[in-house]
């Protein structure tokens, strides 16, 4: 696993992207896993940048996203439906038939997870995945357990995340459940880059770093990971 610091969010986004544009130049077909939440916001906008400049195309890429919250409609401002197409799919030529994110409301959300592994599979596997951290060293949302969750499932928050994330959401509803791409779908990608920043973040990058490979941190895994490399910024590497 590489880690690479950095002063601020827009140098992580143009390393960020850089990664991304090596991706799309040497595969125009790329299948890519994608992250929401605050992290890859910027990453998101020097994407499309780059597109307008006509550098990067976005037309015969296939993406998954990494999770959706379970019980919110797919239209609803916070799903990360919406999240994708206010934040890329919407300011680049992807076609809509190549966006996969998971269902959250499916009636049987076993078939959904499954079907969604198979998906990936049929396709070739994830080339390049890109993840946030959680301060509690989730990735996706695969919550800190006794063990490493395996295929995409439903998986009940914790409190932690509960938090981290009910800033976006009104009162007391954001979900409690979401399905998840799970460790060893994150695992199976041939490169995955992870982003974080802020002094929030640096307990939970010094155990994916420096700690030992636990479910407790599931972000630790990467450790294992023949192509894994972490864009940090200075405050989330302060515990390094
Ligand atoms: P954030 O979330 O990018 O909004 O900090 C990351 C995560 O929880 O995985």
């Amino acid at each position: 696993m590489e880690v690479k610091v950095f002063n601020n969010a827009q140098e992580i986004a143009v390393a960020c992207a850089d990664i991304f544009t090596q991706q799309l130049t040497e595969k125009k077909n790329s299948v890519l896993g994608l992250a929401t939440g605050a992290s890859p916001v910027p990453t998101y906008k020097e994407l499309i940048a780059r597109y307008n400049d006509g550098k990067i195309s976005f037309k015969d890429v296939k993406t998954y996203n990494l999770d959706e919250y379970c019980n919110l409609p797919r239209d609803d401002k916070n799903s990360y439906y919406t999240f994708m197409h206010e934040n890329l799919f919407n300011s680049v030529d992807i076609k809509e038939e190549n966006v996969h994110v998971l269902d959250g409301n499916a009636a049987e959300p076993e078939k959904e997870a499954a079907d969604f592994d198979a998906m990936i599979d049929a396709d070739g596997g994830i080339d390049l995945q890109l993840l946030g951290i959680g301060t509690n060293g989730h990735i996706g949302f695969n919550e800190p357990s006794d063990a490493f969750s395996d295929g995409t499932f439903k998986v009940k928050l914790t409190d932690s995340t509960i938090k981290s994330n009910s800033i976006y959401f009104d009162d007391d509803s954001m979900p409690r459940y979401a399905l998840t791409m799970g460790i060893n779908s994150i695992m199976k990608a041939k490169k995955i880059v992870l982003i974080a920043t802020g002094a929030s973040k640096a307990q939970a990058i010094k155990a994916t770093v420096n700690g030992e490979v636990t479910p407790l941190c599931p972000a630790s895994i990467l450790q294992n990971h023949e192509d894994a490399v972490l864009l940090i910024d200075k405050d989330a590497a302060s515990l390094l």
